[in-house]
């Protein structure tokens, strides 16, 4: 692993061609650190060629299709789509959904991942986007990585920009005719460095084996590294107390729980002598009265 470099992915989905320019803009942004390998991708069709023809989609790019199991060899991703009404299309979904057996191995555990995005209009949903596809990250184990305010064109109010915190973007307008402007492609590339500083740290993290369980150890890695000898005893009186059966138990609901404390506490505390929640009201209420009726 020394002197390796983390290799990410730049996964994207695009019927039009926008999605893939930034695609681009975002590679050459991360291969600009000189610290990650970069590696672009496009998701595989799932719509029939007619209806393709009738969508007047761009021919497809020349660019290598992602599967499955080749995003086990990836350390990071970064995926972009267009909205399709606020959310991801479904040609995203169903490569999500052919990920089963590598969310079974928790295979991509640990590894960040990035989002960009192309919507027709300013307010198409390229936010609703992020957010609602983040639920695939939560379950995969991947730990997103936004974009922040990286930028100092997102913070631009004079001209249609594309992009949020949630990642790049670009305004492709209703009938696609706007192609992604310099500002928009120097977001895009932004977020390439931006995600290339985290994937770098989480590739270097010393415990990076045991973030990402499903990788397999590297053969390198010898046992003693693992279980270190030279951890000096514990002194006799930084001993933890031994723990009391009632305290070991497990317990299945707080009713249980509740009473375990009771019965492990101090002197013996019988659950009786507890006050109660509504008598603690009862107490405050009189006090209350006590304090107007004074006055
Ligand atoms: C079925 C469908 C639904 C769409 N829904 C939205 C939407 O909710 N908001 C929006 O701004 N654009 C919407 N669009 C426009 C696409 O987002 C736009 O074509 C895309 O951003 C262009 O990117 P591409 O060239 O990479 O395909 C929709 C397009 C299609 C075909």
């Amino acid at each position: 692993m020394a002197g390796s470099k983390p290799k990410i992915f730049v996964i994207y989905y695009s019927t039009y061609g926008h999605v893939h320019t930034i695609a681009q803009a975002i590679t050459k942004g991360l291969l600009k650190t000189n610290t990650v390998d970069a590696e672009l991708f496009q998701i595989p069709e799932t719509l029939p060629a007619d209806v393709l023809e009738k969508m007047h989609a761009a021919p497809r790019a020349n660019v290598p299709e992602i599967t499955p199991e080749k995003l086990t060899e990836a350390d990071g991703f970064l995926f972009g789509f267009p909205t399709r009404f606020g959310v991801a299309p479904a040609q995203v979904k169903s490569f999500f959904d052919a990920t089963g057996k590598l969310w079974s191995k928790g295979a991509l555990q640990g590894k960040p991942a990035g989002l960009f995005f192309s919507t027709a209009s300013q307010h198409g949903g390229q936010e609703s986007t992020a957010y609602t596809f983040l639920s695939h990250f939560a379950h995969h184990g991947l730990v997103y990585v936004p974009l922040g305010y990286a930028s100092p064109h997102m913070f631009d109010n004079e001209s249609v920009v594309g992009s949020s915190p949630w990642g790049a973007g670009t305004i492709a307008g209703p009938d696609g005719s706007l192609q992604p402007s310099v500002m928009e492609l120097e977001i895009a590339e932004t977020q390439g460095e931006k995600f290339a500083q985290v994937a770098v740290k989480l590739f270097n993290t010393a415990a990076g084996a045991s973030v990402n369980p499903g990788a397999p150890v590297p053969a390198e890695v010898p046992d003693a590294a693992v279980v270190p000898t030279d951890v000096p005893p514990v002194a006799e009186e930084a001993k933890p107390e031994p723990v009391s059966a009632a305290e070991a138990a497990p317990v299945k609901n707080n009713a249980q729980a509740d009473k375990s404390a009771a019965a492990a506490a101090p002197g013996g505390a019988n659950p009786q002598d507890v006050p109660k929640k509504s008598s603690l009201m009862e107490n405050l209420i009189a006090k209350l009265k006590n304090a107007f009726s004074s006055k």
